[in-house]
């Protein structure tokens, strides 16, 4: 019995070399727990070697005892291994898929540009022999250069929940309560009514431009992956940026931004969507803020393709709890610009939805 003792003791020594050792390598917790589970499968066999030998079988009870030791083996080796986490291949190769159908198409508008370029070219070749054969008409060439092809028929909202998904932001956000199981990172149900489009695209390129009130430790040990402005283009970060600047659920528990990185502009920020009754994004409108202070200066902006606005107000310290109108195609919103002169950190700003009535003509 003290040979078993003196086995399971190594075994713990052993598994807790292989814990901490492959942690140090910076194996993830998965291979951590493998290793540990082979010390545990090493230890099992040489216990079984100290068990007393099994009364001899013959005949059809040995026959019987082997199926059925292989049938329990079986067992433990598929429930065993299905317990891992598991990846589904085909949903890993349509991720791969869908970033690699973008670059090509991008590929391939190129090279219809190109094939664009030298049809006109053959076509001044001609015109040029043209000229020469009829010296004085003169046939200027009219190709078009082909547009490049459209992105289906997403929108950018859309498009940006999509590269949300594509890049696996859920592995440590959560959004509409799906996501990061062991609450990793924020949940982002309400960041629209904190950040900026160009905030949001900020964090995303550089983890340390701010950070999530409460998660000041995970922010420390930069928890937030730094890779995501070299992997992802323009197009895809504006699009996730703008996603997100949607999300504005007041009831959601999202932590506030602090800013590290800027210092509060003596001015205030209103920000965005503009969108028709049926909740339709309108894109092109005119947005106008007006503090309603004596001599306030007004300011307005137009909203973009996703039917954003950004609009910077000048206003001082002394304008600290003016109430500032927001208008947009008849419809009128007011909030009270409440920021404390003495706060040096927080953002002064104020996030506004518009609805109108009806876009116009
Ligand atoms: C490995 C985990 C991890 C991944 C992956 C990750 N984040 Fe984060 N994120 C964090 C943590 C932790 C914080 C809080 C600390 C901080 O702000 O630095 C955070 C904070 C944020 C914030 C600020 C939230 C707030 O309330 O102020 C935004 C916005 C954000 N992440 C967006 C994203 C987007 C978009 C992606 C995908 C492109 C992403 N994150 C991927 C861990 C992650």
């Amino acid at each position: 019995m003290s040979a078993g003792i003196k086995k399971i003791a190594v075994a713990v020594v052993l598994a807790l070399a292989a814990w901490f050792g492959s942690g140090a390598l910076g194996f993830p917790h998965v291979f951590q727990a493998m290793f540990v589970a082979y010390v545990a499968l090493g230890l099992a066999v040489f216990l079984l070697l100290d068990a007393p030998p099994m009364r001899r079988l013959s005949g059809w009870t040995a026959v019987a005892a082997l199926v059925g030791f292989y049938l329990v083996l079986s067992a433990m080796y598929i429930g065993g291994a299905s317990s891992w986490p598991q990846y589904d291949p085909e949903v890993e190769k349509g991720k791969i898929e869908k970033i690699l159908k973008r670059k090509r198409a991008m590929a391939l508008a190129e090279q219809r540009q190109v094939d664009t370029w030298l049809e006109q070219v053959r076509v001044l070749q001609d015109d040029s022999q043209t000229v020469m054969a009829r010296l004085g008409r003169f046939a200027p060439a009219t190709a078009v250069p082909e547009a490049p092809p459209k992105q289906g028929a997403l929108t950018v909202v859309e498009r940006g929940a999509e590269v949300y998904d594509l890049y696996e932001c859920y592995n440590c956000h959560k959004i509409g309560g799906k996501g990061s199981v062991k609450k990793r990172g924020p949940i982002l149900d309400n960041i629209g009514s904190f950040l900026t489009v160009n905030d949001i695209k900020r964090k995303i390129f550089d983890p340390t431009y701010l950070y999530a009130e409460g998660f000041e430790k995970e922010h420390k040990k930069g928890r937030m992956p730094d890779k995501y402005k070299d992997l992802m283009t323009d197009e895809e970060v504006q699009a996730l940026a703008t996603y997100l600047s949607t999300l504005k659920d007041p009831t959601a528990k999202t932590p506030k931004p602090v800013f590290v990185k800027s210092n509060v502009e003596h001015g205030f920020t209103v920000f965005g969507y503009v969108r028709d009754a049926s909740g339709r994004a309108l894109p092109g409108t005119e947005v106008r803020a007006m503090p309603q202070v004596k001599g306030g200066h007004g300011a307005s902006g137009k909203t973009d393709e996703a039917g954003y606005y950004e609009i910077f107000l000048h206003m001082h310290n002394e304008n600290a709890g003016a109430t500032v109108e927001v208008s947009a195609q008849g419809a009128k919103k007011t909030f009270v610009a409440d920021y404390d002169p003495n706060d040096t950190i927080t953002r002064r700003q104020q996030s506004l939805d518009l609805t109108v009535a009806a876009p116009e003509g």
